[in-house]
């Protein structure tokens, strides 16, 4: 397989980084390079099946080739309409409401969270104190948040930090038990290899009332688009040709513009599989409640939002 290849080849290259004051430090984590005599256990890499022990680090490389790119062509893939999405997310938390908070912002990358968490609260409540600790398995990532938070009022103050970190093992000395009022993760759950142990490593670090918030596309979960789309699937029907536009969408035009906006068509194709590969609404909220969290009821508007129909949806729980 030519992105297992291509892993393997990265694996020797250094990650850590070093940061100034305020513990803009990045531990350095080296991807796992042993592969298990026995049968591997497997798991899903877009609509690949692939080694559980290797998905971390062909995650790692999709983002080491994206991060110089990223925020171009989030805007150019999406119209834009990920900022909504964020925005929608972020005010639907109204941190700072109940003063400042501890945050961390977890598979936080290039630091949108984190930067609509310190304005909203600044912005509403005149907080300056509210922290938000960006999280990301990856350095590039991580390298192009620094950079962009160096443009804002935020940079060198106790307000921000970054940290290279693996969802699924914080770890217990750095990101202490019951430490967060409010743990963030967006569009970054799906591209972890084990959703509950992201989740357990969720509950450890929140304080008992502390807030779980995922931002992740989702299933179209809508009376009347499921309705159309019902319709557009039936083979006689004389619409399918919409449903096809929008399959060669995500699978045509989202890759084809990783080649000509950032030079790579494979780690765009993962993405949009990967999309389609996460549990939808009900069982993903189950997986919550599976970690400790408390949620509200299994429909849209309890346990869950969602986004222009479910597309995108905000999930939601509460420490007990
Ligand atoms: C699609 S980006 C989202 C970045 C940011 N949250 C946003 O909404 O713009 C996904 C991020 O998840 C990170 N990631 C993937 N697997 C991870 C893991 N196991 N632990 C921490 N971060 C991870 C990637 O490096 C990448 O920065």
């Amino acid at each position: 397989m030519q992105t297992v290849s291509r892993t393997i080849r990265r694996q020797c290259r250094p990650t850590s980084l070093q940061f100034s004051r305020y513990s803009h430090s990045l531990d350095s984590q080296q991807p796992k390079a042993t592969l298990p005599n026995s049968e591997p256990k497997t798991t899903s890499f877009g609509f690949k099946t692939v080694p559980e022990e290797i998905k971390e680090t062909l995650v790692k490389n999709v983002f080491d080739s994206v991060a110089s790119k990223y925020d171009l062509m989030n805007d150019a893939t999406s119209f834009g309409v990920h900022r909504l999405w964020k925005d929608s997310f972020v005010s639907s938390l109204r941190p700072g409401r109940k003063g400042p908070m501890k945050c961390i912002d977890v598979a936080g990358g290039t630091g949108d969270i984190a930067l609509r968490i310190l304005d909203y609260a600044r912005e509403n409540y005149y907080d300056r104190e509210t922290t938000v600790e960006v999280v990301d398995i990856n350095a590039q990532m991580l390298k192009e948040g620094y950079r962009r938070f160096k443009q804002t009022m935020y940079h060198n103050t106790p307000q921000i930090s970054f940290h290279e970190a693996n969802a699924q093992s914080l770890g217990p000395e750095k990101f202490k038990d019951n430490t967060y009022d409010l743990y963030t993760i967006a569009f970054g759950i799906r591209n972890c290899t084990s959703i509950p142990d992201v989740l357990k490593e969720a509950y450890r670090v929140l304080k008992p009332g502390g807030t779980f918030a995922c931002l992740e596309f989702s299933r179209v979960d809508n009376p009347l688009l499921n309705a159309f789309v019902s319709m557009l699937r039936a083979p006689s029907s004389q619409l399918t040709w919409v449903f096809r536009l929008y399959d060669q969408y995500s699978f045509t035009v989202i890759p084809l513009l990783g080649t000509v906006l950032a030079g790579d068509r494979e780690s765009y194709q993962y993405l949009v599989e990967s999309i389609r590969k996460f549990p939808p609404q009900p069982e993903f909220a189950q997986m919550i409640r599976d970690a400790g969290f408390s949620t509200g009821k299994d429909v849209d508007g309890g346990a869950w939002t969602n986004q222009w129909g479910g597309i995108a949806c905000i999930h939601t729980g509460v420490k007990v």
